[in-house]
């Protein structure tokens, strides 16, 4: 790749980064328009009802090959959703992934359950089936991977230790919309999937969320939970305590129209990252490792740095940076369980529940010392829908701008 003689490789402003956000048009407009025609912005009575949450949830259960689909609120409400559905209550364990987003964890915490992290498999930076079955106790109820940024996780190993342990295995899809393990996709391979619809996820209503299962009871508790335990669809009001997770007309017309182009927003970012390994790859980073059978969405591109460069991940994406590029480390570089709220273990009530409560074992974090180790090596780069290939070469051109800076201080 040519090196520009001085400055930065990337002279001008970085393009907006996002999946479903970049196609937004004329279809969404379209079904929006119906609805605030109709008046009836709420799914289940108006005026004169369209019934998008309906379709949304019909197509989506379709798309995804499972009996049933809900949508929610939000991505947060859709996780909530999956460990209220599955029954997990005080003192019960669920294990957790030590690299998310917090929302993977905090309704675990909010259910009364305990969050008992594992560690993962360092080339996939992915829950590892063996480190689970290590961190399972006899309080332990379910297991609630993350395809972490769109690559499915081991789910034939996770299973394996879910069914022996009588386990629930509840998938966190919000990063990976679109991809599947053995011609199966995410969402359909444990008793429940919970997605995010939010602006940065492959397809978005800005905020939204949308759950998935085969299983009817967990169906039915899931209606129940985000409908202050109203089943409006078999017409019951029996109860359990549940919360107002709906999500709305408006939402769902959005989230409807980026349905339909979901296959095509996967296809982009897998062309683009496509396109981008074997480069890197000749520059001597190490991509991500796919496991086998498994078909990602890209939904950031993640290379490990090769062992001659001694600097860390996050130096080497400083240098990468200062040639105009956005590059950084997954999650900033940082275990979920350093995250600051579970240090301070801050909370609204006095009383500090419930991170006070008798059953909450929490106080006792496992350190996860592969991801530690992993964390250390791996660069992230982004991947957007919008990217013409001058930001993929760009990409490129920084990467080697930045390793020849690396040699030269090393
Ligand atoms: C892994 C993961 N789980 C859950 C969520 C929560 O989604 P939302 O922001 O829609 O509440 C996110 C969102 O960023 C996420 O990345």
């Amino acid at each position: 790749m040519a090196r520009r003689k001085s400055g930065p490789v990337r002279k001008e402003p970085w393009p907006y980064t996002g999946f479903g956000v970049n196609l937004i048009g004329r279809e969404e407009l379209k079904e929006v328009q119906e609805v605030v025609r109709s008046k009836s912005l709420f799914r289940f009575y108006g005026p004169d009802p369209r019934h998008k949450a309906d379709a949304f949830e019909a197509e989506f259960a379709r798309y995804i090959g499972a009996r049933h689909a809900l949508a929610v609120s939000s991505g947060t409400a859709a996780v909530h959703e999956g460990v209220a559905a599955c029954g997990i209550g005080a003192g019960e364990e669920v294990i957790v992934p030590p690299v998310t987003f917090i929302a993977n964890i905090t309704p675990v915490l909010l259910c009364g359950g305990v969050p008992v992290f594992a560690d993962v498999e360092y080339e996939t930076m992915n829950l590892d089936p063996r480190s689970v079955r290590e961190a399972v106790t006899p309080r332990t109820k379910a297991i609630l991977p993350v395809h972490l940024l769109g690559f499915p996780a081991d789910m034939t190993g996770l299973r394996e230790v879910a069914e022996e342990k009588d386990l629930y295995l509840i998938e966190d899809c919000s990063h990976a919309h679109g991809a599947s393990l053995r011609g199966k996709k995410v969402g359909a391979l444990g008793d429940i999937g919970c997605f995010s619809l939010q602006l940065n996820k492959m397809i978005t209503s800005g905020e939204g969320g949308i759950v998935t299962t085969d299983d009817d009871r967990i169906y039915d508790n899931a209606v129940r939970f985000h409908d202050h335990g109203y089943n409006r669809f078999s017409g019951s009001h029996a109860g359990p305590l549940g919360l107002n997770y709906r999500m709305s007309e408006l939402q769902a017309a959005v989230a409807l129209a980026q349905l339909r182009k979901l296959d095509k927003i996967v296809e982009i970012v897998n062309s683009n990252a496509g396109y981008l390994n074997p480069r890197m790859e000749q520059l001597g980073l190490i991509p991500r490792k796919i496991i086998p059978g498994s078909r990602p969405v890209h939904y950031s591109i993640i290379y490990y740095l090769p062992d001659e460069i001694k600097m860390t991940a996050g130096q080497f994406s400083e240098l990468v940076r200062e040639e105009g590029v956005p590059a950084g480390q997954v999650y900033s570089g940082q275990p979920a369980y350093e995250l600051d709220i579970f240090k301070t273990r801050a909370t609204i009530n006095r009383a500090g529940r419930p991170f006070t409560d008798p059953l909450n074992r929490f106080r006792k974090i496992r350190r996860c010392p592969v991801l530690e180790r992993a964390l250390k090596r791996a660069v992230s780069l982004p991947n957007s829908t919008n990217y013409t290939r001058k930001e993929l070469n760009d990409m490129v051109a920084a990467v080697e701008a930045a390793l020849r800076k690396a040699r030269k201080q090393a």
